[in-house]
């Protein structure tokens, strides 16, 4: 379970999240939506601290951050809990799949070689690259390499998954065959919050859509309910500008 409560984060005077407030269960798959700058990406690295909130708690699991007074320790302890799904995948260039799935496994983990080998090679399979070990980046198309990176995420078996527009970078006939691999995760059982705007997606695999604005949460809800039925303008403004085709009621 994720619980973030009046989340607040400024850059110098720049206020992008506004006193958010969102849980996520445990199982749950919840995709985040909104305009470009909305703070999609800032809110997910809050909830790991690769941005430290201003103000707010953080909690996953039985660990509650006061993000006022986080220790070291606590910190690092939160990062434990979650792995993150990147837009341009951040993998190491000069690293094999396996290596870069091995890499946190190792350094960070401190998992022993054969150990990390032995996990990495088996996530490697789950997504469809039990053939593709040895190959580099730069011999992998974008949704072999975006798999690479769920893979990765994968080996640190967290708590929850967090996915930054995993298929935004993509070319469109590669974004199936990530979405599939996503789809298949979740059906898991692992916690995942994906920031997307795949809406076939969002419709069929997400237990709750969120969406943001101006870095609050402008509106929450079943994803058949958002899409056909959203109680807000805002919301309606933005699905009506990325699903020109769809017709929502007022
Ligand atoms: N490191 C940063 N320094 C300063 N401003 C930032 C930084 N990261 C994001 N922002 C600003 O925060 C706002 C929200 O950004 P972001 O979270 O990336 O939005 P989204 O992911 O929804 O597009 C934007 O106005 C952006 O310019
Ligand atoms: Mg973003």
């Amino acid at each position: 379970m994720i619980r973030l409560r009046r989340i607040t984060k400024f850059f110098g005077r720049n206020q992008v999240l506004k006193d958010i407030d969102l849980t996520v269960e445990k199982g749950e798959v919840v995709v985040i939506l909104g305009p470009s700058g909305s703070g999609k990406t800032t809110l997910l690295r809050c909830i790991n601290y690769l941005e430290k909130p201003n103000a707010g708690e953080v909690a996953i699991g039985e660990l509650a951050v006061d993000c006022k007074r986080p220790s070291k320790k606590d910190i690092q302890a939160l990062r434990r809990k979650t792995a993150m799904v990147f837009q341009h995948y951040n993998l190491f260039k000069h690293k094999t799949a396996l290596e870069n799935v091995m890499e946190g496994l190792v350094v960070v983990r401190k998992l022993a070689k054969e150990e990390a080998r032995e996990r990495s090679v088996r996530v490697l399979e789950k997504v469809g690259l039990g053939d593709k070990l040895d190959a580099y980046p730069s011999q992998l198309s974008g949704g072999q390499q975006q798999r690479v990176g769920i893979a990765r995420a994968l080996a640190l078996e967290p708590e929850a998954i967090l996915f930054d527009e995993p298929t935004s970078a993509l070319d469109p006939e590669r974004v199936g065959e990530v979405l599939e691999v996503i789809r298949n995760i979740a059906k898991e059982g692992i916690t995942m919050i994906v920031v997307t705007h795949e809406m076939g997606f969002a419709r069929d695999v997400a237990n709750r859509v969120v969406f943001m604005d101006g870095g609050v949460i402008v509106e929450e809800g079943d994803p058949k309910i958002i899409f056909s039925r959203p109680k807000e303008e805002r919301t309606r403004q933005f699905l009506k500008r990325i699903t020109p085709e769809a017709n929502y009621s007022i």
